[in-house]
């Protein structure tokens, strides 16, 4: 089989393994096919939490022994992370399928490979690291959760050519043409929580649903970070507290808010995380640990821009997708998206790891892991709380 061939099967079992987008949680998506004669002649992917190892799932769909010359792509290599190392590797073995494809190691550095080595020792031949950086890059969520046993903490800005979110104005909507707002659409099915600043949550009362074409209208966990219970004191409450969905949203609050508001949002049917604070601030170490104990494996941030400077201020940010549209303000007093460091070298400058690039329409989505440079200097006035 040819290197294209190997590709272009794995990219099937990508495809597969998309099927199951947002609904896998804590597992991972994993997909696989089997290829008969250059063609794909079953496929199975995990399609809910709790789902069994797609390669059974496959080998039960096919309903009869795969051809002696078949060969199975699978997006990740059964292993304990995933916990497939006994199922995933005896159906194969039984299946008796001699020729297998990897895409992704197993996510653990020490689990690497015991996948591939019970197979190799029942006589499969295995090639690894077909399209390994796309299979990676799809259970980024999974791998983080996996790896480091805290959520991946993302956020998502849409700016301008010159990095501004929003006109002098305030004026926001929209920075982004329809396509990268689809994407976002997408990005908001696949995390299991988006959340947003108290600014982002009064002026523009977002609905932080999915709502993709010809899907109905999904929403996970909604969470709102405000220290001081700024969006309860408003005479109409923000749509979030009030609509079909209100039981998904939490408002993360610290010990210094007012009992009072805490018990309108909770009349509402909205729930309320209260964390202690020295400073009015929500702790997000605590609010990781919180997270954790919940099984919520990744936040998807949307903003605004204090929420997403002191992310990165306080070195809680993980990943970053920032879209970029084509066209510049140019306007000092327009809303810049990232503030308050004060980075004198470029070498301190923070960076994006293991960069994707996109392009919805006429803009740009780079996204990638967040590095911090040993040096972070903060302008703390722009985070104190005027
Ligand atoms: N283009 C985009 O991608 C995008 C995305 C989202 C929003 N936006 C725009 O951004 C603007 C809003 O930005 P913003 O900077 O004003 O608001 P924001 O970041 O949404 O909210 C800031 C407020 O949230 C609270 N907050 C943030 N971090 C906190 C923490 N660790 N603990 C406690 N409270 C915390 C604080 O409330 P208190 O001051 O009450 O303590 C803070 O003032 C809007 O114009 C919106 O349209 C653009």
């Amino acid at each position: 089989m040819t290197r294209s061939d190997k590709e272009k099967f794995m990219s099937a079992a990508l495809d597969e393994a998309k099927k199951g987008w947002g609904e896998t949680h804590p597992q991972p998506m994993i997909g696989a096919v089997l290829v008969e004669s250059g063609k794909v002649v079953a496929s199975a992917h995990i399609d809910r939490s709790g789902s069994r190892c797609p390669e059974a799932k496959l080998f039960e769909s096919l309903g009869r022994s795969p051809a002696k010359t078949a060969s199975l792509f699978v997006t990740m290599e059964p292993g304990p992370s995933s916990n497939r190392l006994e199922s995933g590797v005896r159906a194969i073995v039984e299946s008796g399928v001699k020729h297998v494809f990897i895409g992704a190691h197993d996510p653990v550095v020490e689990h690497e490979g015991k996948g591939s080595d019970a197979l190799k020792e029942a006589g499969v031949q295995v090639e690894r690291r077909i399209r390994i950086e796309d299979c990676e890059d799809l259970n980024l969520i999974f791998n983080h959760w996996i790896n480091h046993k805290t959520p991946i903490l993302a956020a998502k800005s849409a700016t301008t050519l010159d990095g501004k979110i929003a006109c002098r104005t305030g004026e926001s909507k929209w920075i982004t043409g329809e396509a990268a707002r689809q994407n976002v659409m997408l990005w908001r099915r696949l995390f299991p929580a988006i959340g947003v600043g108290a600014g982002t949550l009064i002026e523009d009362d977002p609905r932080l649903t999915s709502r993709l074409d010809g899907e109905e209208e999904w929403c996970g966990v909604r969470f709102v970070i405000d220290g001081l219970l700024r969006t309860a004191m408003e005479r109409f409450l923000p749509a979030i507290y009030t609509d079909d969905f209100r039981d998904n949203t939490i408002v993360v609050t610290t010990d210094a808010a007012g009992t009072g508001y805490i018990r309108r949002l909770e009349t509402e049917g909205v729930n309320v995380w209260v964390l202690p604070a020295a400073n009015m601030k929500v702790p997000f170490p605590e609010f990781r640990k919180k997270c954790y104990d919940v099984g919520i494996n990744g936040i998807y941030f949307e903003g605004g821009s204090k929420l997403t400077s002191e992310l990165l201020h306080m070195r809680e940010l993980d990943y970053h997708f920032n879209y970029r549209a084509p066209i510049l303000l140019g306007d000092d007093k327009a809303k810049p998206v990232y503030r308050g460091m004060r980075i004198e070298k470029l070498s301190h400058a923070l960076r994006l790891d293991r960069v994707r690039n996109e392009t919805y329409g006429d803009d740009q989505l780079m996204r990638g892991f967040v590095s911090y440079p040993p040096r972070l200097d903060v302008d703390e006035t722009v985070f104190s709380n005027e």
